[in-house]
């Protein structure tokens, strides 16, 4: 039953008609749990407060699979306003971004010249950026780019997901570009021709993956809530006496709130994603994929409404 929602809210994830109708609605649904307002004066509220209560934050402007020149350079000029909004406020926040929605799927022009301009921003403010890894099919273009940008920006890092079979190929590769990698399990729907389908080997890859990067002495961001993945780490690191300035812990906005604070108090860098904006719609049915207890949450929502 668990797989079959997982597959249901992942095909809807991908609905662009739906996704074009859900802007038109505003923050509904229970989508305000996980989207931390529309505007960046609201996403300036939010990080204010998590950074007031020693958690630090990556913020992403909502966008994804976008299909033309205008939208891609207003989704990057929307990146600008974040990266302005970082320095001008003082946040302690980096910025995430998904090519796609800087016109990856349009040309190679497009998507370069966006984050080019991404980019001089960025390292004016002194902002780290990292890549969001979007569908399997993106996958190797997100990382010709990431390498692209890599030898020009040393403050660029970007996402390796656990399912994929390639994964550890594709860390070896990187390895001579010394990345600052956020790990993560995957969310998106992939052939089993291309991605574990058990979710017993997926946390095994997530395991060896996460040993190598720290091995190989690199920045190493573990993005999971998941408490057996969050152990292991720890454990790890004393073992090898990797020091808590080459890694740290990442989770979503609303989801295990208490155990961030936790982790942040126990001395580990805590840093919460935050997206904002009104491209929420897919975000969010991927977040309900993932849980089915985010599904209920939200049904409760919609009743008391
Ligand atoms: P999983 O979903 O397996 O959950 C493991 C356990 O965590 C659960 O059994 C439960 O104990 C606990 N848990 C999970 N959710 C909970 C909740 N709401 N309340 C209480 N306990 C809960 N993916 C991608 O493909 N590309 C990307 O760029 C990113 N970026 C990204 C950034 C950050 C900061 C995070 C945290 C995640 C991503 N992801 C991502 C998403 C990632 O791939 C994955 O889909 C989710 O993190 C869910 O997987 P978990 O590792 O949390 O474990």
């Amino acid at each position: 039953m668990e797989n079959v929602m997982r597959n249901f809210f992942l095909f809807l994830s991908k609905n662009k008609f739906l996704t074009r109708s859900a802007k038109r609605y505003g923050l509904r649904f229970g989508a305000a749990k996980f989207v931390a307002g529309e505007t960046i004066e609201e996403a300036v509220a939010v990080i204010k407060d998590l950074n007031n209560r020693g958690l630090k934050v990556t913020i992403d402007y909502l966008g994804e699979f976008v299909d033309n020149k205008k939208e891609a350079d207003h989704m990057a000029d929307n990146c600008i306003t974040a990266i302005e909004a970082i320095g001008r406020e003082k946040l302690v926040s980096q910025l995430s971004l998904k090519l796609t929605s800087m016109g990856m799927d349009i040309s190679d022009e497009i998507v370069m010249a966006n984050m080019k301009r991404i980019m001089e921003a960025a390292k004016n403010y002194n902002v780290f950026v990292t890549i969001d890894m979007e569908d399997y099919e993106r996958c190797e273009k997100t990382l010709q780019i990431f390498k692209q940008l890599r030898l020009e920006y040393d403050n660029i890092g970007t996402v390796i997901q656990a399912y994929l079979f390639r994964t550890q190929e594709d860390m070896k590769d990187l390895d001579e570009y010394a990345p600052n990698l956020r790990l993560v399990k995957g969310a998106y729907k992939e052939s089993p021709e291309v991605a574990f389908p058990d979710k017993s080997d997926v946390d095994d890859n997530y395991k060896k993956i996460i040993q190598m990067h720290l091995l190989h002495g690199h920045y190493t961001a573990v993005a999971t809530h998941d408490d057996a993945i969050i152990e292991f780490t720890k454990q790890f690191v004393k073992e090898h006496e990797i020091p808590n300035d080459q890694f740290e812990f990442q989770m979503l906005y609303g989801i295990r709130s208490e155990r961030q604070l936790e982790l942040a108090k126990e001395g580990y860098t805590m840093r919460v994603y935050i997206p904002y904006g009104t491209d929420w719609y897919g975000y969010f049915m991927r977040r309900l994929a993932e849980r089915p207890a985010n599904v209920t949450f939200v049904l409760k929502g919609i009743f008391k409404n």
